[in-house]
């Protein structure tokens, strides 16, 4: 199967009730971590790909990266999604150079603005049969070079939602509703809590329209702690309790962006492996067991959170 959009994925999803992974990927070892999971599981999956993976890997490493995925994984539906695309220029070049979709990220822009620069990516993408996903409120935390506080970060106003898919044409939406990027998602002491009033009233102006989650990454504590066990300090991550978006996976939420997750379960291998075995020097031998990681990372996400096993 050649790379797909995620149209059809999303159209299943919404009606089975269920949400597609969408997984940043920076280097071969998670490419393989997270497509051989999917392979195993029989889902579909969204490989995504941000400015910084980009200026880090090269474009055309990551994209030969991800062909190889979709040689090895002829059964299953892969997308290859630019993640928080800043700028039409950056939309355009991963367009042209060969993703199936692309997110155009203006929500820090005022409303009119978002929708003139998200309405011109869309007229460009669809041209070339490629999906747009768009983005209205904004996330707390860190994004490529942008760092949103809590204080400035808002949540979706629900009566913008119509006006705005109508006028941009964009094909699924990210709204806020309470997450946001990194391993630090709430304050210690507080208790996690996304605004299901909000997706649900968006879900009810956008009848069948796909809405997409950023910023959802659970921040497993068993990875925070051998982190920290093994000289790491990150004292205070926290994210989103799995039984919430479980619970969106089921609504009109059918993408839920993971990163942070990923990269927590790399380094907590990582990190313990080079403690134990302190004169191994073979970067192949402490990459084995942090892509292994990764996978069985993301086999759990699709099982036990997305739900979206089975349904390549
Ligand atoms: O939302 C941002 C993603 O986690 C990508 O992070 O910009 O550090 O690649 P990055
Ligand atoms: P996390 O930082 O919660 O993994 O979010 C990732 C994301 O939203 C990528 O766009
Ligand atoms: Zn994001």
């Amino acid at each position: 199967m050649a790379l797909v959009t995620t149209t059809e994925m999303f159209r299943k999803a919404y009606d089975g009730g269920y949400a597609i992974g969408a997984f940043n990927v920076n280097n071969m070892e998670i490419v393989q971590g997270i497509t051989e999971a999917c392979r195993e599981e029989h889902a579909p999956v969204i490989l995504q790909v941000s400015k910084g993976a980009r200026a880090y890997a090269n474009h055309t490493y990551l994209i030969k990266l991800v062909e190889a995925a979709v040689i090895e994984c002829p059964d299953i539906p892969i997308a290859l999604h630019l993640d928080h695309g800043p700028d039409f220029a950056t939309c355009k070049s991963c367009i042209d150079g060969g993703f199936t979709s692309v997110m155009i990220d203006a929500s820090s822009k005022p409303f009119e603005e978002n929708i003139a620069i998200t309405r011109e990516v869309v007229e460009y993408a669809h041209k070339y049969g490629v999906v747009v996903e768009a983005e209205l409120g904004t996330l707390a935390g860190i994004e490529d070079d942008v760092n949103v506080s809590a204080e400035d970060s808002s949540y979706t106003r629900p009566e913008e939602v119509e006006e705005f898919v109508t006028r941009t044409g964009c094909d699924s939406l990210a709204i806020a509703i309470g997450t946001s990027h990194g391993a630090y998602k709430f304050k210690p002491g507080t208790i996690p809590q996304l605004r299901f009033d909000v997706l649900h009233e968006c879900e009810k102006r956008l009848p069948g329209f796909p809405i997409v989650l950023h910023g959802a990454s659970s921040v497993p504590q068993n990875f925070v702690q051998i982190i920290n066990q093994y000289g790491g300090a990150m004292p205070g991550a926290i994210g989103i309790p799995e039984e919430q978006l479980r619970e969106a996976a089921r609504s009109a939420v059918c993408k839920i962006n993971i990163d942070s997750d990923l990269r927590l379960a790399m380094t907590a291998s990582i990190r313990q492996y080079m403690a134990e075995h302190p004169d191994h020097f073979d970067p192949r031998q402490y990459l084995k067991p942090a892509r292994a990681n990764i996978k069985e990372l993301v086999r759990h996400k699709l099982v036990d959170v997305l739900g979206c096993n089975g349904k390549a």
